[in-house]
Formats: structure tokens, C-alpha cells, sequence
């Protein structure tokens, strides 16, 4: 989705502007532009359609603008169309004022006709050029940019994160938000705004989150904010744990690559931590043992990925605690009055904690006095802070749009959320509780020997990567890791893909299987593995290619029937799903290399998806 990046400072802007851009890059954009103050109270706005480096080409990687203060932003469209005029920052009509915006202007249309009709002309069709336009008029009316930006806050409806710049105030930027993330980096004779901390990360680890309603006034050596109300407030600084490295590749070729690599690794970083004596300890819980066992339902609330994760949770938690658990789509939950009350707890799931749909849900959810708690990995995002409680899975950033370490350790924790209430409710025994702490222990070193032996994926991924339509099948954990792995392969090799439950192919779906159709068949569930076999079997019969996952132990079984098998270590049942994943992971990432697409970056999608 969009990406802000502001700065003010001694040195020139537009190349660290371009530079924090670049590292918004894997966000998904569509255009990209600058706009910076020159000493001479000039404003350049420069922007172009395409990929940041048509936009780099332009201004000679940023040595063509002069001016120490500026703002950046990379464009998805929501409103009219990808092209130069649409693109970021807008500039009013009189040349006065920038702006940069993420989110939506909701009452646009009626301010358009209430501005029109004063007699300002609009060239593009976008929401935000009725902010720059709106900034203009007041700050005509009353001489003063601050005032001007109150004015407009309180007339806008809607979403926004904004960077706001005026050719008068060569000094100064402000920053506003409402519903949209938006941070503020202090650094030495420099500060910075960004819609995430990657774009500044290089420069500070020093930020404090903006939350709803705030405005900052932000220059070189000073950043004041005020509430909504005008009233100003000291905020709380926060230090960033990871350094630039992480957000780097680190030699390999994607991002995706690398993160997939860095699963143990992020696994021990959100389990290790919290396992004392070989008893799971949530410290950052808030709920008690009391509360726990008055819930008398769990909904799991996400969207994409992160629901995956709430399908194999609802098999895994119900199995736990014996009491019902109900997976729901974020965009779905909003508008479904949902049955909720005080005592059902909502788990939330988000990598980017600030994902809109989800963001909604959790607010209805909380509205209707259920406990949120929720499983995230951004530190500091809207979910996070609008949760009654938290759990941060700490994976560190992920830049690949399609997730991978954020799904493995959001599973990982939501596990141990259930083992952790199975204990308290007795519904898990002693020994089962053992049984799965040991596993868990054991789980990153299994992964490490599946990571370091991917050969077997590659030559599947060479065999398949021509085909053009794709069903992963399973039962039970198997049918919910199948969602993951076929959503990993369709969003970045573009090929057609469903999950399917094979219980459930018979009733119409078996019907697309012709000779020659790939079907990837998930057989690591245990105690249904001779079903598993059974559909293996009735697939074959309609001229399927089967390429089956299934673990050591019941490998020799599958290789009976199918010739092409991926097997993976043995673990408990609850955390098969999290080595399972890891070889489809993989393959969609061979099958993506091999088709030549755009791994990082696929086409249509963002990495947080902000927008409803
Ligand atoms: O940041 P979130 O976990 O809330 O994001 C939810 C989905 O947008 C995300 O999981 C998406 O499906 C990924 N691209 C999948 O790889």
C-alpha cells in the first residue's frame, strides 16, 4: 500500500527521501514522487508513474532538487488510475502547499463541490488532491499553515496519514493521522515522518508511534505534537531492536528466500523466550486464570495468511481447550453481527498490525465488550495498541509481500496461547503438555534440516512450474496448511490455485480434474492419513499428476501409489502444519524463479493492505 517518508535536516532531501522510498518499495506502489522546499521557498514536486527508479531517472537520484526539507510518498491507487497526475505529493493550485496521504477521504465529493464551487479547478481524480486544495483555501483565509492543517482535520471524514509541507515554512513540515500509521523519527540535527519504520531505520531507531487525532510540527531540531483538540502533548519514545541488516538480503536473491531461511531462527525468537523450566510463560498476558476459563467462545479473527493460521488454530485450539473456536475472515466479521459478548475473547491475527479489514473487526469486536488479544508482528502498530492484550511473535521485519516467517511463528504462538489455557483449564494432561514443549523445542532444528536439503523441491518445482492450474489437497491440519500453501503459490507465480478439503472434492470440484492436472496431495495429518490415501487414489483415477507431502514415517506408504513425494520430519500432530509449510513455501518460491516473476513485489499486491 502507500508509503510516506518526510524529512528535515541539514542535508539535502530528495536523495534520503528516495533512499527511505526505495525501502517502502516491497509495500506494493504503483507511482511514486517527492516534493521538497528550497531555500528560495520554492516548491518542486516531481513524480512518475512506473517503478521509483523512472522517478530516480528523472531527478538524477535526487542531486536535480535542492532543498533540506521534503516528503516522499509511493502511490497504490485506490482513486483514479496509476499516472503522473494521480501520483504524490499533490500541490495546490496556487503552488503553496504539498501533500503526501495515505488512506481515504471519505466526504471528497462534497468538499470537491464546496471548493469547485469557490472557484479552484482539480486535474486530478484522486481523494488527496481535495486535501491540498482544502489547505489551500484556509490557509488563504488565515495566513497560517498550522491552523490551516486544524481546519482541514476537522472538516475530513475518512482515513488518513499525512505529510504535509508549505512553500512559505522552509523549515517545517506537519504530519497528521487518523486511521492510517504514521511515525515520527528523531535523529541528530534531523527528523523524519514514515508510514513504517523501515524507510527511516537507516537514520534512527529512535520513534514514537502517532496515534488518532494528532497533529506534529516537525523541524530540524524540534517535533511538537498536539492532540485533536490543539492542546499540546509530550510523546513517548520508543527504540527499534532491529537494525537496517535485517531489512536487507543479506546475499540472497529475494527477500522471500531469506525469510523463509530465517524461520528457525524467528521461531526461537518467539518461543525460546518464553519457555522457563520447560513451562510456557506469557508475562505480557494480562488475562487471568479467571477470565480464561469464563470464555465461552474464541472467535480467531484475520485476513489472508494470518486467517490461515486461524484455520489450523481453531483444529488446534478446540482440540486443546474443548471449547468453540470460530475462524473468521476480517472482512467478513465486520458486517456479519457477530455473536460476541464479554466473555468471548477474540484473538487477532496480523503480521502488519495494521491491515484495515482486521483493524475493523477487532473494533467492532471490542465495541460489542469481547477481550482482544492479539498475535502480531509489527511492534507499535494500530492493532497492537488498540488490543487489550498483545503477543509479538518478534520475527523481525518481513519485506516479502507474501508472508512466511510471519505465518510460521503467528502458528507457533498460537499454539502455545492454547497450551498455555489447556494447562489453566486442565483440559490438556501433564504428559501431553510435556509432549508438546519438547517438540516445540525440537521444532527449529527439524526445520533447519529440511532448509538445508531443498533439492528435491527444486527438481518438483522444474517438473511443474509450466502448468497452469494447481489443487492442493487434505484433510483436517492438512486441508488448512493446503489454504497457506496454495495461497503462497498463486499470489507470486500468478498460477491458478485452490486448497481444497478432500473430503469435499467429490461434491463438484473433482470435476476440473482431467489428464495431466497437478494436484498436490497433503498427507501429513496422522491419524487420517489412510483417508488422505483414499482421495490420493480417486484423483490418480481422473488422469491426475499427484505430487504428495507426507512425513518419514509414512512415506514408503504414499510411495506405493505416488511416484513424486516431498517427506517431512515427524513432529506432534499441533505442529505438523509448521513443518508441512516450509516445502510449499519453497516450491512456490522455485515455481515463481522459474516463471521469471517479480518475487518480492507481486503484481496487484501490498504487503499491508490498508484500504478496505
Ligand atoms: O499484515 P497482516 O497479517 O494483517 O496481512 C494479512 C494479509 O494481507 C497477508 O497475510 C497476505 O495474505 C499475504 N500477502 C500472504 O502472503
Amino acid at each position: 500500500m502507500c508509503g510516506i517518508v518526510g524529512f528535515v535536516g541539514k542535508e539535502q532531501a530528495a536523495p534520503i527521501l528516495l533512499d527511505g522510498l526505495e525501502r517502502l518499495e516491497y509495500r506494493g506502489y504503483d507511482s511514486a514522487g517527492i516534493a521538497v522546499v528550497s531555500a528560495k521557498h520554492e516548491l518542486q514536486v516531481k513524480k512518475a508513474k512506473g517503478r521509483l527508479k523512472v522517478l530516480s531517472d528523472i531527478i538524477q537520484g535526487g542531486k536535480s532538487v535542492e532543498g533540506t526539507l521534503g516528503i516522499g510518498h509511493t502511490r497504490w491507487a485506490t482513486h483514479g488510475e496509476p499516472n503522473d497526475i494521480n501520483a504524490h505529493p499533490h500541490l495546490s493550485g496556487d503552488g503553496k502547499v504539498a501533500v503526501v496521504h495515505n488512506g481515504i477521504i471519505e466526504n471528497y465529493v462534497e468538499l470537491r463541490d464546496f471548493l469547485k464551487g469557490r472557484g479552484y479547478k482539480f486535474c486530478s481524480e484522486t481523494d488527496t488532491e481535495v486535501v491540498t486544495q482544502l489547505l489551500a483555501y484556509y490557509y488563504a483565509e488565515c495566513g497560517d499553515i498550522f491552523d490551516a492543517v486544524f481546519k482541514v482535520i476537522h472538516r475530513i471524514e475518512g482515513a488518513y496519514a499525512l505529510g504535509i509541507i508549505c512553500a512559505d515554512c522552509p523549515d517545517r513540515f506537519i504530519a497528521a493521522r487518523k486511521d492510517a500509521p504514521l511515525l515520527i523519527g528523531y535523529g541528530e540535527g534531523c527528523n523524519f515522518i514514515a508510514s513504517d519504520v523501515t524507510a527511516i531505520i537507516k537514520h534512527t531507531r529512535d520513534i514514537s508511534y502517532m496515534e488518532d487525532g494528532e497533529v506534529a510540527v516537525i523541524t530540524a531540531d524540534s517535533v511538537q505534537v498536539y492532540d485533536y483538540m490543539e492542546q499540546p502533548i509530550e510523546k513517548e519514545r520508543c527504540f527499534v531492536d532491529w537494525d537496517v541488516s535485517a531489512a536487507e538480503k543479506g546475499g540472497y536473491a529475494h527477500f522471500m528466500l531469506k525469510e523463509i531461511m530465517e524461520q528457525p531462527e524467528a521461531i526461537r525468537k518467539t518461543a525460546f523466550n518464553r519457555i522457563r523450566d520447560n513451562r510456557i510463560i506469557l508475562e505480557d498476558l494480562k488475562i487471568d486464570a479467571d477470565y480464561i476459563k469464563g470464555i465461552s467462545k474464541i472467535f480467531i479473527i484475520a485476513c489472508g495468511s494470518s486467517y490461515h493460521v486461524g484455520v489450523v488454530g481453531k483444529y488446534n485450539l478446540e482440540r486443546m481447550l474443548r471449547k468453540p473456536v470460530e475462524v473468521c475472515l476480517a472482512s467478513e466479521f465486520r458486517y456479519s453481527d457477530p455473536l460476541v459478548d464479554e466473555s468471548t475473547l477474540v484473538i487477532v491475527i496480523s503480521q502488519s498490525g495494521e491491515t484495515l479489514d482486521t483493524m475493523a473487526a477487532l473494533r467492532e469486536a471490542k465495541s460489542l465488550g469481547a477481550h482482544i488479544l492479539s498475535i502480531v508482528n509489527v511492534v507499535g502498530s494500530s492493532i497492537a495498541r488498540e488490543s487489550d492484550d498483545v503477543l509479538y511473535t518478534w520475527a523481525g521485519p518481513e519485506i516479502a509481500v507474501a508472508t512466511t516467517k510471519a505465518y510460521s511463528t503467528q502458528l507457533v504462538l498460537l499454539n502455545m496461547l492454547g497450551l498455555y489455557f489447556g494447562d489453566i483449564l486442565g483440559t490438556v494432561s501433564r504428559s501431553e503438555y510435556s509432549a508438546i514443549i519438547d517438540e516445540l523445542l525440537r521444532l527449529p532444528a527439524k526445520m533447519e534440516q529440511m532448509l538445508e536439503h531443498t533439492d528435491d523441491i527444486k527438481h518438483f518445482a522444474s517438473n511443474y512450474f509450466n502448468h497452469s492450474s494447481v489443487f492442493f489437497i487434505g484433510r483436517n491440519l492438512d486441508y488448512a496448511m493446503g489454504l497457506e500453501g496454495s495461497l503462497k503459490l498463486k499470489e507470486i507465480s500468478y498460477i491458478h490455485s485452490e486448497a481444497y478439503a478432500s473430503g469435499e472434492l467429490k461434491h463438484g470440484t473433482i470435476s476440473l480434474i482431467e489428464n495431466g492436472t497437478l494436484v498436490i496431495a497433503l498427507g501429513t495429518y496422522a491419524p487420517l492419513f489412510d483417508k488422505a490415501m483414499s482421495n490420493v487414489v480417486e484423483v490418480q483415477a481422473r488422469g491426475a499428476d499427484v505430487l504428495a507431502l507426507t512425513t518419514e514415517s509414512h512415506a514408503a506408504e504414499m510411495r506405493k501409489t505416488v511416484e513424486n513425494v516431498i517427506t517431512v520430519p515427524e513432529s506432534h500432530t499441533i505442529f505438523q502444519p509448521s513443518l508441512g509449510v516450509v516445502p510449499l513455501q519453497l516450491f512456490a518460491y522455485y515455481v515463481a524463479l522459474l516463471r521469471g516473476c517479480d518475487i518480492d513485489k507481486p503484481r496487484n499486491l501490498a504487503k499491508s493492505v490498508t484500504v478496505e
